[in-house]
């Protein structure tokens, strides 16, 4: 399936984003390991949520759905040994997160995914669970999927992850529930925290110092209701089209507004595009709340360094865009990482934004981007990864004259109302099946 879009007129209304993916993921897993059912209301379905849905019912859980909600059978401790491979399809977060829980399984348990899910590095995780006690392997001297994992009594583990990567943090906390004894996890920087915050809301035991984490092992967490706010790295791309066109407006409602997610608010605020977040509250130990955003005539370019890359990960493909529109140039550091996504993300803003006339260099961590102030429309490609997918329609939007995104059915990883959404606020675009 491609898009055809034409630049859009200002655009104005009110809308709800789908429920927060990394949220619904947890909120899937960790409900199976509670004693008592946890019920997920306004859950993410998307392709990457299923593929938890599908993993965790192979492994003998019961998930009920209805409409809104689905109902999860907590297991406690035990689980299924799985008839067949485990197939987490596209998503990263599946198989390193259910890989921390099959590591203490009694059985035998193989994980695989998708071409691109199956190039992506998984020694990060390999590496600790064997340091906990884990019988686990992966293709090619450990680095990639298929993992096998064959279960093991685990012992606690005081460790440092090399890159601040909230995935495998939530896979070594989610071993360390089973583990013997305290473990220690430490961060090299703050990654999103959606798992610790999960894991004290469903009574589980699990303290934060600074940049290191304690999780008591052989702990049970109680089954509870859990609210999925709207996901913030899907209401960015229309952050982003607001931010762009002059005299728009836009508001997002039941916005999940975690500061380990929304890095990419202050980085707009410094480029001078205005927002007002309003009616914040907890949900589940969440914050969520109502975010407007403004049409900007005047923004310029920042920069953004290591510490603040895991706070908008999911993020730089939109901030890139937003760079070519600024005076002055944006330089984005420490983002190696970008390079291990669905796609090789600075590879693919690179290539694809330069079909549109942006100025950008390429470095091993990172981009510079010199503003210019415009892009004209262009035959792009979405190289399969959903971000990629919709930060280009939204280039699109703001581009000069007729763009076509090749390629967009991947933004159902994510994302599936995204282009019923834009339709929702008038924007002129065209799927060509
Ligand atoms: C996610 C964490 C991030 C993010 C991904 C979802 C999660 O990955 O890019 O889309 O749900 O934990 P890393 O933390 O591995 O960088």
């Amino acid at each position: 399936m491609d898009v055809e879009i034409q630049n859009s007129g200002k655009i104005e209304g009110e809308i709800e984003v789908p429920g927060d993916k990394s949220i619904t993921h947890r909120a899937l897993i960790f409900g199976a390991i509670c004693k008592g059912d946890v019920t997920v209301y306004n859950p993410l379905k998307s392709q990457d949520c299923k593929a938890t849905v599908d993993c965790l019912r192979k492994l003998g859980v019961e998930i009920i759905q209805k409409e809104e909600k689905f109902t999860v059978k907590g297991r406690g401790g035990e689980f299924e040994e799985p008839d067949d491979v485990l197939d987490c399809g596209n998503s990263g977060t599946t198989m390193r997160i259910l890989s921390g829980l099959l590591a203490s399984q009694k059985f035998y348990s193989i994980l695989t995914g998708d071409d691109s899910l199956r190039k992506r590095p998984m020694r990060r995780i390999i590496e600790p669970l064997r340091l906990m006690g884990a019988k686990i392997f992966g293709r090619s001297n450990d680095n990639f999927p298929p993992i096998t994992i064959i279960g093991n009594e685990l012992r606690s583990v005081i460790y440092k992850l090399p890159v601040a990567s909230a995935q495998v943090k939530s896979c070594l906390i989610l071993a360390s529930l089973f583990a013997e004894g305290t473990s220690e996890i430490e961060e090299p920087g703050i990654s999103r925290d959606h798992t610790e915050r999960m894991v004290k809301y469903l009574s589980g035991k699990i303290e934060k110092r600074g940049r290191k984490i304690f999780v008591s092992g052989k702990q049970s967490l109680e089954g509870k209701e859990i609210f999925v706010p709207g996901d913030f790295s899907s209401a960015s791309f229309f952050i982003t089209l607001a931010a762009l066109i002059k005299n728009s407006y836009i508001k997002i409602k039941n916005l999940g507004l975690n500061p380990t997610r929304t890095g990419f608010l202050e980085v707009i605020k410094r480029m001078g595009v205005k927002f007002r977040i309003s009616n914040l509250r907890q949900m589940n130990n969440e914050p969520v709340g109502e975010l407007e955003v403004w049409g900007s005539e005047k923004m310029k370019g920042t920069k953004i360094d290591k510490n603040e890359i895991p706070l908008l990960i999911d993020e730089i493909p939109l901030i890139s865009l937003i760079s070519c529109f600024c005076d002055g140039e944006t330089e984005i550091t420490g983002a190696k990482e970008l390079r291990f996504k669905e796609s090789d993300r600075l590879k693919a803003i690179n290539s694809e934004l330069t079909k549109m006339g942006a100025d950008i260099t390429e470095m091993e961590d990172g981009l510079i981007i010199k503003g210019i102030k415009k892009l004209k429309g262009a035959e792009l490609n979405s190289w399969n990864d959903h971000r990629i997918a919709m930060m280009l329609t939204i280039a699109g939007c703001v581009a000069d004259g007729k763009t076509v995104v090749r390629n967009v059915d991947c933004v159902d990883v994510s994302f599936p109302e995204f282009f019923n959404l834009l339709g929702k606020l008038e924007v002129k675009f065209r799927i060509i099946k």
